[in-house]
């Protein structure tokens, strides 16, 4: 089956990532390198239960504000004095005083109306995403999976520009796919999943591909690993991706 046939067959709620939460690990990995401390306030947009809040006040010493339109998780979380959680919906939440944000979103019409509202915040503030950066930004830090941008945002020349400062390459081979592949699941998979390389082949086929589709990647022709993946994923797995190249 198409690899478009196989996702589909997945739960919704995993696929949109309204349940799925970041580990704590990830977590304090995104704190280190936003460097969030004391005086920060930071803001995780789509807090779910607000485990990242309870760890970015006690551990980081910043003031922690969770925003989620799910009032079942925002009942659950805890409130100090250094931790507050709204329910609101994060377009119309005012973030005016935030330092550092934690935004991990995959819906487009929300990603473009709250790239919009980041812009306007005061300079210096850190939006932090997972995976993909903020539309049309480079990042001003990267430690893959995690970028950090800081408005006044760098505007990218093009998508080609934005790639490699977000893969930090030139061009994507094998290797650099796999890789930042592995990076990303070992970012938001759970520590004990079974599945990990199967996720990571998977991924490194989608970095490849769509890399090649911009004429990103270092050669025109399948590399040998590529094409050996691909085979195991058709052979073993049933899932076909090579009609995603154009
Ligand atoms: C972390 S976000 C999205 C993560 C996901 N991996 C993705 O890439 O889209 C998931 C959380 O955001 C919340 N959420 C979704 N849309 C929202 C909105 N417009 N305003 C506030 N919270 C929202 C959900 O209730 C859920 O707890």
């Amino acid at each position: 089956m198409k690899i478009e046939e196989y996702i589909s067959s997945l739960p919704p709620s995993i696929i949109s990532g309204q349940e799925v939460e970041l580990l704590d690990r990830p977590l304090r990995e995104i704190f280190r390198f936003a460097n969030l401390k004391q005086g920060d306030v930071f803001y995780h947009l789509g807090c779910g239960t607000g485990q990242s809040l309870t760890i970015a006040a006690k551990e980081f010493g910043a003031r922690a504000i969770g925003i989620d339109n799910d009032i079942d998780k925002i009942s659950k979380i805890e409130k100090d004095s250094k931790i507050t959680a709204r329910c609101e919906d994060i377009i119309n939440s005012d973030l005016s005083d935030a330092t550092v944000i934690l935004f991990w979103f995959s819906d487009e019409g929300v990603i473009k109306k709250m790239y919009e509202k980041f812009s306007n915040l005061k300079s210096g503030c850190k939006v932090i995403t997972i995976f993909d950066p903020l539309p049309g930004t480079i990042p001003n830090k990267v430690s893959f999976p995690y970028l950090l941008h800081q408005t006044p945002f760098i505007k990218a020349k093009n998508l080609k520009d934005q790639i490699k400062a977000v893969f930090e390459t030139e061009c994507i081979d094998f290797t650099t796919a796999w890789e930042h592949a592995e990076r990303y699941t070992n970012a938001v998979g759970s520590p004990d999943a079974g599945n990990d390389r199967f996720l990571t082949i998977l991924q490194t086929m989608m970095i490849w591909i769509n890399a090649r589709n911009l004429e990103l990647t270092c050669t025109k022709e399948i590399p040998a690993p590529v094409k050996a993946y691909m085979g195991i994923l058709e052979n073993f797995f049933n899932i076909e991706v090579k009609h995603l190249l154009e």
